[in-house]
């Protein structure tokens, strides 16, 4: 499975997807792109000897053109799967579709709760004890889409949006490639939006 990672900051998440990989002989991560110049994770990538492409997302007046720019260097890569890793941007419906049930994301809270931006504030904010993340494919609505894996952690009283966000994302590295695994191992199939998990699968989780 040629795999392509979508980053757009740090891309410690993408590290751990690298490092998952490596040696593994049915999967490869074949292309990692940033939609920002600046992104710190495309060294990170290059040092690693992966192509690395930035498609920035300010030269497009359309959403659609972007999508199609990137979609177009992911055909040209022959990528199978794709992995949203920090990835800012909302994919076009059209994207969406390309991509079906190929196609992951992972979100820095417990979906349903906390779509979108500043989920660790919000949560702290709105005085829920738990906090986690979601690793879940791909569908139209932001954040939405068949849950794959969630890692949890409590919300201690001393907990501000800082902390939260550096328990969580541990949390997440160690999420993350264990849902990828469940793809580049086939272990899981995707039926009406229901994800169907192998034994396997459930004891990777
Ligand atoms: C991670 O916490 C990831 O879940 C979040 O951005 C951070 C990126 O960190 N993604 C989103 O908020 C997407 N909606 P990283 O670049 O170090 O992996």
């Amino acid at each position: 499975m040629k795999i392509g990672i979508l980053i757009s900051g740090g891309g410690s998440n993408m590290i751990k997807l690298i490092e998952s990989c490596q040696n593994n002989k049915n999967a490869s991560i074949n292309i990692v792109i940033s939609n920002n110049p600046d992104a710190k994770g495309i060294e990170f990538a290059k040092s690693k000897k992966i192509k690395t492409k930035i498609i920035n997302h300010k030269e497009f007046t359309e959403r659609e053109d972007f999508d199609n720019q990137v979609n177009n260097v992911l055909i040209e890569n022959k990528i199978d799967f794709l992995c949203n890793a920090g990835f800012m941007r909302i994919h076009g419906e059209k994207f969406v579709e390309k991509w079906f049930n190929k196609h992951l994301n992972i979100h820095p809270a417990l979906l349903p709760s906390f779509k979108g931006l500043n989920t660790h504030e919000r949560a702290i904010k709105s005085g829920v004890k738990f906090a986690g993340c979601t690793v879940h494919l791909v569908r139209s609505g932001v954040d939405e889409g068949p849950i794959i894996g969630q890692a949890v952690t409590s919300i201690s009283i001393d907990d501000d949006k800082e902390s939260l966000a550096k328990k969580v994302l541990k949390l997440e590295h160690k999420l993350y490639p264990k849902c990828l695994k469940l793809f580049t191992e086939k272990l899981v199939k995707v039926k009406n939006d229901k994800v169907i998990f192998s034994d396997k699968a459930i004891k990777i989780l």
